[in-house]
């Protein structure tokens, strides 16, 4: 049934768009910006593709958007599931099972998320170089179906060091400082309280938010190549002398959206 549902979705998705992209891009909160530079845009609202989750939070559009950057063909889903909306881990990853059938082999993955490491501040881009799924739960639960991928999937390299290195050269030409770390999957809807970013800093987690780390179990577990970048819009509970608010991750990340948006491109033209 999944499977079917999956190839159908493909199936719609195939015939609006002229040709695979090489490359997926999740947008994270406020980082929706991130569409203004494909060009050749053509978008499909989540509500009409078939068996696609309804996704409704603030900040997060809901469409798939298609196009160009540079000479690569890129899919960008503006809008992402998360586990706090009550989705299950299998509607939060369904997307990936769909851009994968398409022949997508690349994903860019960003998020917004607060800052563990002492040394990061508002603002500051970090690469993800290995993630913590704190949650106990797992996308990939129930019975598995071998077309997709293995029932054991190896998660050394849940984040590809070659896409890492082309992450660093662009900075490099761009100028653009970044920070590494380890990003925890905190599942929400409440931040964390200080005592839980003491554990987690103490477990060896850089920065901590709510989504990204499902996404990329099933990204791996389909043979994809995956790059994280996340945004620390504010740093975590007990760190920050104020109170979180969603409006105040929206606005760091859009604050921090050009210069993001100045790195992808770099990242997509060389790629
Ligand atoms: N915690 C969890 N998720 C987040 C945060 C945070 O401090 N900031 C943005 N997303």
């Amino acid at each position: 049934m999944f499977y079917e549902d999956v190839c159908e979705t493909a199936a719609y998705i195939r015939e609006r768009i002229d040709a695979v992209p090489e490359l997926a891009i999740i947008l994270g909160s406020g980082l929706g910006g991130l569409v203004d530079i494909m060009e050749d845009k053509s978008e499909i609202p989540y509500g009409e593709i078939p068996h696609f989750p309804r996704s409704n939070v603030r900040g997060h559009a809901a469409k798939l958007v298609f196009g160009r950057i540079g000479k690569t063909r890129v899919a960008a889903m503006q809008g992402r599931f998360h586990f706090y909306e009550g989705f299950t881990m299998k509607e939060v990853t369904y997307p990936l099972y769909v851009l994968r059938q398409l022949g997508i082999r690349n994903l860019l993955v960003t998020n917004a998320c607060g800052g563990i490491n002492r040394s990061f501040r508002p603002g500051d881009l970090m690469i993800i170089t290995d993630h913590i799924n704190l949650t106990g739960r797992n996308s990939l639960i129930g019975e598995n179906d071998e077309r997709f991928g293995p029932r054991f999937p190896d998660m050394s390299e849940a984040y590809s060091g070659e896409l890492i290195g082309k992450a660093k050269a662009a900075a490099g030409k761009q100028g653009i400082a970044y920070k590494e770390g380890v990003y925890l999957l905190f599942p929400g809807p409440c931040y964390e309280t200080a005592a839980e970013i003491r554990a987690f800093a103490a477990l060896g987690a850089d920065a901590v938010g709510m989504s990204t780390v499902p996404e990329v179990i099933a990204a791996n577990y389909l043979g994809m190549k995956v790059l994280g970048i996340s945004c620390i819009t504010n740093m975590a509970t007990g760190i920050a002398t104020e109170k979180h608010t969603h409006e105040e991750v929206l606005r760091t990340a859009g604050e921090s959206s050009e210069k993001l948006c100045a790195w992808v491109r770099q990242i997509v033209q060389d790629w």
